[in-house]
């Protein structure tokens, strides 16, 4: 089998399946509990927090741990959400972009209902959001903006620091669902200005159901699960011990390494590309050359649904999706590739492969073969 879904999720790694695995039996003590033991959890989940304001140069008071990335971009943006309103007792005004996460747009959507005004900012052909269209959506009752620090579909990296520059410059907040690049590329909130950050463990070899909300001191964020003290009265409910010391594991394992494991994917990346843009005629490559995530590789096959070529790879036991999983079986083509100006039928005609540390150069290359002969098949029928 040939894994090319990293972006969707990624196999836990055994060194973090083991460092959790003493946590279900042996160190199963609640943290909040007051004898000894406890004491000892209590100081893991310190470290993992430790660890997280590290890695993206916070400090462990800005770090919240949640149930993954879903929960934290519905806290930021309730959140913001709550905090304007407390303030002015009516909804005021959100932006974000075309190209989100179901789990920003949903939550837009919801807001919207709650008489929140959302804008969609567009994006251009390669998935970038432009600075001065933000620059110009911003109204007095702006209470956040929001834009993904990598797209989940295309690999598209956004200029992070100009467009929170421009939010801070009329004194908006800013957000950035930053679950696919968290841990694959450096990320600095101080130097790109990121008052909240969303990231999920189960997308850099850690465990699902677990993940981080970071948001910067001074900002009066209410609580997101209202109930018991845990996470300083923010986010009730007893900790999911096992999650966070696996996610603080993978956190390690991805930070230490983040160099050589970039590079590795990067290179796979763009021999991939390469070779289909090359050898099977009709392809397009989705989203920028080069600033994209490394594993990404987004391809438009001409006249070809992106359905079939998936069946046709799962068959030779070669594993990519078209579009990204939480859109896999909607009839609909994807709102990114359709936001990024591609018609319904090059939408409909696009296969994600996304490439993880594990993978080799002798496994693109088989899967370069694999789609290069199921495309001929499609083509001569
Ligand atoms: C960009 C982006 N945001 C949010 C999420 C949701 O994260 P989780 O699965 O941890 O809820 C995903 C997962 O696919 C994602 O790719």
């Amino acid at each position: 089998m040939i894994y090319l879904d990293h972006g969707a999720t990624t196999p836990c790694d055994p060194s973090v399946r083991d460092a959790m695995l003493p946590f279900f039996t042996d160190k199963f003590e609640n943290p909040s509990s007051i004898y000894s033991a406890s004491g000892s959890v209590k100081n893991i989940v310190m470290d993992v927090r430790e660890t997280a304001a590290a890695l993206i140069g916070a400090s462990r008071e800005e770090i919240f741990f949640t149930s993954g990335g879903t929960e934290a971009d519905n806290w930021a943006l309730m959140g913001a959400a709550d905090m304007y309103r407390r303030e002015h007792a009516e909804g005021g005004h959100i932006i974000t972009g075309s190209i989100e996460h179901p789990a920003i747009l949903n939550t837009c959507a919801y807001l919207e209902k709650m008489g929140f005004d959302v804008t969609y900012l567009p994006v251009d052909r390669d998935g970038y959001v432009s600075v001065s269209d933000l620059e110009s959506s911003i109204r007095p009752d702006t209470c956040l903006v929001s834009i993904m620090l990598a797209n989940n579909e295309v690999g598209t990296i956004e200029p992070i620091k100009e467009l929170a520059k421009t939010a801070h410059d009329k004194n908006v907040l800013f957000h950035t669902d930053a679950v696919q690049a968290f841990a694959q590329i450096p990320i600095n909130v101080e130097e790109l200005g990121i008052d909240m950050l969303s990231a999920s463990a189960h997308k850099f070899y850690g465990p699902k159901g677990i993940g981080l909300f970071y948001v910067k001191k001074g900002i009066s964020m209410g609580s997101f699960i209202h109930g018991g003290a845990q996470e300083r009265g923010r986010r009730a409910g007893t900790e999911n011990v096992p999650g966070i010391v696996g996610l603080g594991a993978a956190m390690k394992l991805a930070s230490e390494n983040m160099e050589k494991y970039a590079s590795h994917e990067a290179e796979l990346r763009d021999h991939m590309i390469e070779r289909i843009l090359n050898e099977i005629p009709g392809t397009h490559l989705n989203g920028p050359e080069k600033n994209r995530l490394p594993g990404n590789v987004s391809i438009s096959f001409d006249g070809l649904e992106s359905e079939s070529l998936v069946i046709g790879l799962d068959f030779r036991g070669i594993m990519a999706s078209a579009g990204s999983a939480c859109s896999a079986g909607s009839a609909e083509p994807s709102h990114v590739l359709t936001a990024m100006g591609r018609s319904n039928a090059e939408a409909k005609s696009t296969v994600r492969f996304s490439i993880g540390r594990g993978n080799t150069i002798d496994e693109i290359d088989e899967a370069v073969d694999a789609v290069k002969a199921i495309a001929e098949n499609m083509r001569k029928r």
